[in-house]
């Protein structure tokens, strides 16, 4: 409405004409409003514009986004009419904002009528961790209005996983202008706001309070970062250095359609593969499986090509494994590998494995993790410690224990 006063933070983003905004951080900053307010302006500002606002689904459109632009936003007195036979609110300049979900096969359509001859001119994602990366692309194709010099999407989010698209493409990957925010820059919030969200827990309390695009506090190895540790330099290089596998057991478990990661309570074996070069342990490639017999599972990790490991370090919790490692076939094939141990004590190995992940005073870490080891990379950022006792949680769990093995015997056995 008229009366409307950016607070400082949103201010810029009223200004800023690029392509793609990202308004993210913790809950109740203020990023729902100024997104809202800004296509408002823009739609007032340029007549015939086209305006889109998007929720994951139509249900949440409605119940939620279309109440607060008609009475926080539009107001009774703009002159803008609310079409809702159209999805859609009708400027007395010609300008239209249409509104809808993208949740299923007619949502879509629903939606992909607006803009169709001109494209759109201004769109906002609102919760966007919601929508999926192809949601997104889909936007930004359709963003070749002409009703004004500039077009722009305003993604509004609180903070999802470390995995989720909006953080890897649109953050760590730069493929956005980043306006972050949290409730002590607004202070519209009522009173009793801060005192509620300081009380959250868990992940909600990384998310929602602090911002951080976290799936877990306590994490084990909480000196992990992909940019310093995940690398396209951690992989095979021919001759560079000795082979060496870390072997977790397990057979259980099933993946999570909705993340193509494991479900939390699975207990998929794991093999990794790593090289050693100038002291650093390059972690290349990963094999993660459930239900696999595991002459099969070891042959399959053979079979990925690169050089027979000089030696594994198995889980010698499973005598059966270790076993078929050290001497095996399935099939033709036929394979003969030196075997090590698990290391005797946890603790001791995880500080360890801390250790070659610390960088020292130059920034270098001794372990490093191809990006093609997506399974490793996630349960590294997710392995956490229980809150009540500080043990190590028996979940995602897999590829860090595998990785634990890997190193030990580089410097205890070896
Ligand atoms: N500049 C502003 N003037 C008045 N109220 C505001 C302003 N910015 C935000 N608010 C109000 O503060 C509350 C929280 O803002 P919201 O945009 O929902 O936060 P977020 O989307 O970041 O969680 C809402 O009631 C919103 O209308
Ligand atoms: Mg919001």
């Amino acid at each position: 409405m008229s009366d409307y006063k950016p607070l400082p933070w949103q201010l810029p983003v009223i200004k800023d004409k690029r392509r793609v905004l990202l308004l993210a951080g913790a809950a109740g900053g203020g990023k729902s409003r100024v997104a809202a307010e800004k296509i408002h302006l823009y739609l007032m500002k340029y007549p015939g514009a086209t305006g889109l606002v998007l929720r994951k689904t139509y249900a949440s459109m409605l119940n939620s986004t279309v109440l607060f632009l008609q009475n926080e936003i539009i107001g009774e007195n703009s002159g803008v009419k609310h079409l809702g036979y159209q999805q859609r609110f009708q400027y007395p300049n010609g300008s239209i904002l249409a509104y809808g979900g993208m949740a299923n096969a007619q949502q879509r359509e629903a939606i992909r009528g607006v803009g169709a001859k001109g494209g759109i001119d201004i769109a906002w994602l609102e919760e966007a961790t919601q929508f999926v990366e192809s949601d997104f692309n889909e936007v930004l194709f359709r963003l070749r209005g002409r009703a004004a010099p500039w077009r722009q999407v305003l993604l509004t989010t609180n903070p999802g996983g470390p995995f989720h698209w909006i953080n890897s493409r649109l953050i760590v990957g730069g493929g956005a202008i980043l306006y972050e925010s949290k409730a002590a820059d607004n202070i519209h919030n009522p009173d009793d706001y801060m005192d509620t969200m300081q009380r959250t827990t868990g992940v909600d309390r990384q998310r929602l309070l602090l911002g951080r695009w976290a799936n877990a506090e306590n994490q084990v190895y909480e000196m992990w970062e992909r940019t310093t540790h995940v690398t396209e330099e951690a992989d095979f290089v021919k001759g560079g250095g000795e082979v060496y596998w870390g072997v977790d057991d397990g057979y259980v478990g099933e993946i999570d359609e909705d993340t193509g990661y494991f479900k939390q309570n699975s207990h998929p074996r794991v093999f990794l593969i790593g090289q050693q070069r100038n002291g650093v342990m390059n972690i290349f490639a990963e094999s993660y499986e459930v239900k696999m017999k595991q002459e099969e599972h070891i042959a399959k990790v053979l079979d990925l090509g690169y050089p027979t490991p000089e030696w594994a370090a198995v889980d010698s919790s499973s005598a059966s494994l270790r076993g078929d490692v050290h001497d095996g076939q399935w099939g033709d094939r036929r394979w003969s590998i030196q075997t090590h141990g698990k290391p005797p004590r946890v603790d001791d190995s995880i500080r360890e494995m801390r250790d070659w992940l610390l960088p020292d005073k130059n920034g270098v870490v001794r372990m490093r993790v191809h990006p093609r080891c997506r399974n490793l990379i996630m349960e590294m950022e997710t392995y956490s410690r229980k809150p009540n006792t500080g043990e190590p949680a028996k979940e995602f769990d897999h590829g860090p224990d595998a990785a634990r093995y890997l190193i030990w015997p580089l410097r205890h056995w070896v």
